[in-house]
């Protein structure tokens, strides 16, 4: 059995790869649950309701987001109704929508947790304690839990991979854009990758106009951030789960872009 995650959809250079490819990738790995960490995809800011449905339409089971979910002001009007998008699940008490799911497909109940690191982020509540928590409640319905840790800080991605070793069946990290070739199974069973790497412009600055980017760095100025157009990438992860335990067997990282061709 298999789980398909696509990291950061990046405005609409990610959603036209996410468009063309996400079919060939379910064909191939043929996944159990399909899972899009969109919280750049409305030109690299949040997301809307039209977008969000799109990715349903697409095949998407659940939508994860991060430290951009609330850019777009409509998120306030539609997260109410998104039963499968979920926002990081330490936000604090009272912030709308859901930080995680309990989705069933295929005959199966699987659990998807979204959290937020807070190194490097804005503070909010404790992610290792926010993630206990849910573990908890979700182990008593399923052996499935899939964690999308959106974190900056490669040591607090790994302390959290190490944490949850053997009590989740992945820990997935997004947010810094850039693929890690780091993916294993901890040795208690948990599928582990510091980034998987985001969907969008292949040529950008983490996906953002260069031009803009390094502007910033020459002079700090406050220089407004847009999607890089051009070429395109598309970043995932596809983890092969036991189906008995619940745990990782196997990790596969999925890189398309125009020097890595995707055969299938
Ligand atoms: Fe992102
Ligand atoms: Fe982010």
């Amino acid at each position: 059995m298999k789980f398909l995650f696509i990291g950061d959809v990046v405005g609409s250079p990610g959603r036209k790869m996410l468009k063309e490819y996400l079919p060939k990738l379910q064909k191939k790995y043929k996944p159990a649950i399909t899972i899009i960490n969109g919280e750049n995809a409305a030109g690299g800011r949040g997301i809307t309701d039209k977008i969000y449905k799109e990715f349903i339409q697409a095949g998407a089971h659940v939508v994860t987001m991060g430290n951009h979910t609330w850019d777009q002001k409509e998120i306030f009007e539609f997260i109410g109704e998104a039963k499968s998008l979920i926002r990081p699940a330490n936000f604090p008490e009272g912030t709308p929508g859901n930080g995680s799911i309990l989705m069933k497909v295929n005959h199966l109940e699987i659990a998807v947790i979204n959290l937020q690191g807070r190194t490097f982020l804005p503070a909010i509540d404790c992610p290792f304690r926010k993630a206990d928590e849910l573990v908890e409640k979700y182990k008593k319905i399923t052996p499935y839990i899939f964690v999308d840790f959106h974190a900056e800080a490669t040591s607090e991605k790994e302390a959290m991979g190490w944490y949850l070793d053997g009590k989740v069946t992945a820990v997935v990290g997004t947010h810094t854009h850039v693929q890690t070739a780091d993916n294993r199974i901890l040795p208690n069973g948990t599928a582990y990758v510091t980034d998987v790497g985001m969907t969008g412009p292949y040529d950008g600055i983490l996906g953002m106009q260069r031009e803009a980017v390094i502007k910033r760095f020459l002079t700090s100025l406050p220089v407004r951030f847009e999607v890089m157009s051009g070429r395109a990438q598309l970043s995932g992860i596809c983890i092969t789960v036991d189906k008995k335990s619940g745990l990782a067997v196997n990790t596969e990282r999925i890189l398309i872009n125009e020097d890595k061709p995707f055969f299938d």
